[in-house]
Parts: structure tokens; C-alpha cells; sequence
């Protein structure tokens, strides 16, 4: 069985957070909520405890987690070198949706960075998730899901994936922001984002020159080379959802559709919400919703890639089995 906890978000319970905090020390996982998606935690100074996760969740082996800490010092315990433009993202960001890549020091075990000799660093701006965090040890977590299905916004999303596969879940609600955090590594006066998400390129853009990192050959952000965030239905996107919809319907398939507007056609409908942020906020509930109502096709709105939206598509384009063009 999984212990379900609900706490109180703004306000967590002290005697709950303990309960939780003990089973991290004792090398369990529990997932917990943070301002971006729910994460699936294990003490991240033991190997045979973050091993776990990989188990549980079938993750690649090559594929690195991020610690989270719930003060900056901690930076330092767990990086060494930590450049001058690390610093000021640090002062400006944390806590906040953006992990940092350094140099990993020595005390971390090589199971929670995938061998590599550098750490995912990042402070999540959750009350509950720093709490845990004080409470225990800096907690290695990836999205608490299943690998390669949508990221959990909500702690019955982790239920759906992991019930009784884990210790523990703290159910806080719903996650703020909906997508995972900005990764990005700083070189001297550039930043690279090796995944886009809750820290825009633009906010970015005041400490330094932005470069995307294209994924090219030698993935730098190891996690961005698999297919992801996938519902059980085919995905597409679609800048013209109009004409998607009737090119759906010519192959006689179930629709669900995820826009800002919505359409007149009968198809199974999950609003979009009106900006960007609220997209965001939505899209990996309603990708699981409509894969609950049965629908073949899940055609989605293309958006503007600025802000949020940068993230939007490209969480949309890793779990795209189609891009609908305009004719
Ligand atoms: O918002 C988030 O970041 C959520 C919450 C739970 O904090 N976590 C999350 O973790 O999205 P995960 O494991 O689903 O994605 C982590 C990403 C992967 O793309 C991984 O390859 C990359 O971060 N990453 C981790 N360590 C890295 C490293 N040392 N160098 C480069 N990329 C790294
Ligand atoms: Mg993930």
C-alpha cells in the first residue's frame, strides 16, 4: 500500500512532513509536490535508494535526476567550481522553476547523476517540498510518472502510475505551473538551456547571452533524446485545429481536443484556458483526461513560442506522433 498523506499547502502539517521525512531517510521513495510537477523522491546521497526510482519508474539508466535543496548552501555541498554567473542565477531564481548543471562534487553517488561528473541542481518554490526537504536531505527527483507518459500535476496522477509501488505520496493539490523546470548550464557569460520550462528564455536573457541547445548529436541533456510525456492516444498538433479536426474525422477516429476555443464540432473537449500560462498549467491533465474518455487522436493547439510557450511546444513536439501543417 501507498500512504497517502494530504497536507495542508500553504500550511503543512508538521507531524505529516516528519512521517514522510523518515521514510526518505530510511531510503524509500515518496513522490511530493512542487511548484512545477509532482516529483519522485529518494534520499539523493544513497545509491541504493535512488536506484529505486529507476527501477520504479523504468527510466534509462542514462538518464541523470535533479536534486532538490531547500537553501542555497547547499549548492555548495553538493557542486564544486560554482561559476559567477551560477551565482546570480541562484540569487535571482531559486527558489524557482530553474535546476542548474555544475560540476557534481565527490559526496554525490554517481547512481543519481548517471555517472556524469556533473549534478542537476534546483530549489523548488513549494512549502511543502521544502519542508520535506529540511526535514530529511536534499532529495534526488524526476517527474513522478511512469517513463515516457505525461509529467503528474496532480498526486492522483502519481496514484494512477505508482499505486502501491511506493512508500509514500504527499497530496498537496494541484502543481502552479504545470511543466517541469527550465535545465539550463551557464558557461562563463552564456546560458544554455538544455530543456526549456518554467523560467523563460526572455527572464533569462538579463544575465546573459541565451543559446537553445539544439539536442544535435551528443545530447547534453540526456532525458531530452527519448520520447515523452505521451498519452495512450496518437498525438498531434495543430496551428489549424479546424482543419485537423476534419482530417480526424475522414479517418472515422474518436477526437479529443485540447484549445483555447472551443470547437463547434462534436469532439471530446478540454479548454486550453485563455494565456499561456493557464495552458500550460493544464496540458498534461488533459492529455491524461482525454486518454480516460477514450479518444483515438488527441489533437492540440499549436502556440507562439514565447514565454511559457516555448516550453508548451516543446513538451508537445517530444510527444507528437504528427504535425498537422496548415494547407
Ligand atoms: O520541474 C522539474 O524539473 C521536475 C520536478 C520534480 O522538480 N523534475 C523533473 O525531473 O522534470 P526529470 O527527471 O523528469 O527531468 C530531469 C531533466 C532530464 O532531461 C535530465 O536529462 C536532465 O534534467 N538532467 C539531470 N541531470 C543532468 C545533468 N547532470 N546534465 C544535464 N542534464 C541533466
Ligand atoms: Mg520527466
Amino acid at each position: 500500500m501507498t500512504l497517502v498523506l494530504r497536507v495542508d499547502p500553504e500550511n503543512p502539517e508538521r507531524d505529516k512532513i516528519e512521517i514522510a521525512a523518515k521514510l526518505i531517510k530510511k531510503g524509500e521513495l515518496v513522490a511530493f509536490p512542487t511548484e512545477t510537477v509532482y516529483g519522485l523522491g529518494a534520499d539523493a546521497l544513497n545509491a541504493e535508494a535512488v536506484k529505486k526510482i529507476f527501477r520504479v519508474k523504468g527510466r534509462p539508466l542514462d538518464n541523470p535526476l535533479i536534486v532538490h535543496i531547500a537553501h542555497a548552501g547547499q549548492v555548495e555541498e553538493l557542486a564544486r567550481d560554482v561559476p559567477e554567473l551560477a551565482r546570480k542565477l541562484i540569487k535571482a531564481f531559486f527558489p524557482g522553476p530553474l535546476t542548474l548543471v555544475l560540476k557534481k562534487s565527490p559526496v554525490v553517488p554517481k547512481e543519481t547523476t548517471a555517472g556524469l561528473d556533473t549534478i542537476a541542481i534546483r530549489m523548488p518554490a513549494n512549502r511543502v517540498a521544502l519542508e520535506l526537504i529540511k526535514a530529511s536531505t536534499p532529495i534526488a527527483a524526476p517527474s513522478a510518472n511512469l517513463s515516457g507518459k505525461p509529467s503528474p500535476t496532480r498526486a492522483e496522477h502519481v496514484l494512477e502510475d505508482f499505486q502501491s509501488k511506493i512508500a509514500c505520496i504527499i497530496d498537496a493539490g494541484e502543481c502552479r505551473i504545470g511543466l517541469e523546470s527550465t535545465v539550463v548550464l551557464p558557461e562563463e557569460d552564456r546560458i544554455k538551456i538544455l530543456r526549456p520550462g518554467g523560467i523563460t528564455k526572455e527572464q533569462l536573457e538579463k544575465f546573459g547571452e541565451v543559446e537553445i541547445a539544439s539536442g544535435g548529436d551528443r545530447p547534453l541533456s540526456p532525458g531530452m533524446k527519448y520520447r515523452h510525456y505521451s498519452p495512450e492516444a496518437e498525438l498531434w498538433i495543430a496551428r489549424d485545429v479546424k482543419q485537423a479536426i476534419q482530417e480526424a474525422k475522414n479517418l472515422g477516429r474518436r477526437i479529443g481536443v485540447i484549445a483555447m476555443e472551443k470547437p463547434e464540432e462534436n469532439v471530446e473537449f478540454y479548454p486550453a484556458g485563455r494565456t499561456l500560462e493557464e495552458y500550460a498549467s493544464r496540458l498534461f491533465h488533459a492529455l491524461r483526461e482525454l486518454d480516460s474518455r477514450g479518444v483515438d487522436i488527441i489533437i492540440a493547439e499549436a502556440v507562439e513560442e514565447r514565454g511559457i510557450g516555448l516550453a508548451i511546444m516543446n513538451r508537445l513536439k517530444k510527444a507528437a506522433t504528427k504535425v498537422v501543417q496548415n494547407s
